[in-house]
């Protein structure tokens, strides 16, 4: 018998379309996709495969042309975008190749701004406690304890990638969505990050879904799926799939 799957979102019968101009192109064509928890899947596939689309449809942050996301048993799709939101900032995690910083802000900052926009309260300042504590412990994590009142130009694309991993942790989301996070580093700062995901996917069990060009990037995860064209082509699994772990 077949050891049950933990299955914690899955993607069904996907599709996005784009209109452009007068004709339709299929960005994704009825992607099924179960991803389970505690694992870190990874997505391969050329440039315009739709891998970023996929992510996105996966994280909320954009929306299917048909077919829906089930997290957790619950079909978000159907969900507002108010409720949506909530989902997202609540459960998930965003990790982008050029890090997404808010220029003006400190590490500390930039870390603390999930929390700020989910209590959608109260200007930037240093009231907040809980979130400049929780902040302060997650750049302690990624290890930039003494950065965090760089700003991003003052630091290197390792670190900033760090406080950005950092953001995307503050409110300990079950999953993390990762495109492309070392696609703008350095041998020495990709296995930092590296490190990082696979120590944060072993301590908390966080889930991790990250597309990569990097095949060896790519060995990290135990699942690796690649698509063309809006299609899934390929699965390869270096053990069974089991679903939970111990
Ligand atoms: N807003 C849009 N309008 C039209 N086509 C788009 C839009 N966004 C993305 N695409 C197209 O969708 C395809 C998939 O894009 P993407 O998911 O970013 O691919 P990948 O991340 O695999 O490189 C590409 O061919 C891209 O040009
Ligand atoms: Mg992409």
């Amino acid at each position: 018998m077949e050891a049950s799957k933990d299955v914690l979102t899955c993607a069904k019968d996907i599709t996005k379309d784009y209109q452009v101009g007068k004709s339709t192109l299929r960005v994704l064509n009825e992607i099924n996709l179960e991803i389970c928890r505690g694992e870190i899947l990874m997505i391969l596939g050329p440039s315009g495969a739709g891998k970023s689309t996929l992510l996105h449809i996966f994280g909320l942050l954009d929306t299917p042309t048909s077919g829906h996301v089930v997290y957790e048993g619950e079909n978000l799709s159907q969900l507002s975008p108010r409720l949506q939101a909530e989902k997202r900032n609540k459960h998930f995690g965003f990790v982008f190749q050029f890090y997404h910083l808010l220029p003006d802000f400190t590490a500390l900052e930039n870390v603390m701004m999930p929390r700020l926009i989910e209590r959608r309260r109260r200007p930037l300042h240093h009231d907040d406690k809980t979130g400049l504590e929780r902040a302060a412990e997650v750049l302690d994590r990624v290890g930039l304890k003494d950065r965090s009142h760089h700003r991003p130009d003052q630091l290197s694309g390792g670190e900033r990638q760090r406080v950005a991993f950092a953001r995307a942790l503050i409110n300990e989301p079950a999953i993390l969505f990762c495109d492309e996070p070392t696609g703008n580093l350095d041998t020495r700062n990709s296995r930092e990050i590296q490190d990082l995901i696979l120590e944060l996917n072993t301590s908390n069990n966080q889930t991790f879904v990250i597309v990569t060009h990097d095949e060896n990037f790519a060995e990290l995860g135990k699942r690796r799926i690649r698509m063309v064209d809006g299609r899934i082509v390929d699965h390869a699994s270096t053990v069974p799939q089991k679903g939970e772990r111990g």
